[in-house]
């Protein structure tokens, strides 16, 4: 069994960050979301709720792939929970140069650090505008994003926010 972990801030989830899961669970059997704090980014869910949405976007996706995928919160170093669970690679999308920017150091401080690789996927066009900051700040002001997230994020967005629920 080959096991790879997709680590992200998922603060949200968003359907660009599912399309990379679903992609990795067609080339690898045993595919972990790992769920991590980013310190270049000030979060506005805790990670257990992101851990949350993670799971039920996969739950209602319906696809057997997806299924299987397991989910949990990484507690420090993601090279530390990569050797915990055996992982031999993590799996990464890019959406363009400058998701390569961000990612590139880290690929290269986690594989000093482990010699874990990293596999970056293209992110597919349909959500190359697609990033949890822009969905976020769109919910904070009221505009829409359900066409952009998985079934319950944007109302976890809105109770994080302190925003009534919608239709109420
Ligand atoms: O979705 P993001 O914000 O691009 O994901 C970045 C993340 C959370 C995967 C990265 O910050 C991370 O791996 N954090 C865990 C702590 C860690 O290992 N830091 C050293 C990274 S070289």
């Amino acid at each position: 069994m080959t096991t790879v972990v997709c680590p992200g801030s998922f603060d949200p989830i968003t359907l660009g960050h599912l399309d990379v899961v679903r992609r990795a669970t067609t080339m690898f059997d045993d595919v972990v979301v790992g769920v991590a704090k980013n310190p270049g980014k000030s979060g506005l869910l805790d990670l257990e709720t992101r851990a949350g949405l993670v799971r039920a976007a996969l739950e209602s996706a319906d696809e057997p792939g997806l299924a299987r995928v397991r989910v949990a919160v990484v507690p420090g170093l993601l090279v530390d929970f990569c050797r915990e669970i055996g992982a031999v690679a993590v799996v990464k999308g890019l959406r363009g140069g400058g998701d390569f920017d961000a990612e590139q150091p880290m690929a290269l401080m986690n594989r000093h650090l482990s010699g874990v690789e990293t596999i970056f996927l293209p992110g597919d066009q349909r959500y190359a505008h697609v990033a949890s900051s822009l969905v976020k700040d769109i919910v904070r002001h009221g505009g829409p994003v359900d066409d952009l997230v998985p079934a319950g994020v944007t109302e976890a967005l809105r109770a994080a926010l302190g925003q009534p629920a919608a239709g109420s």
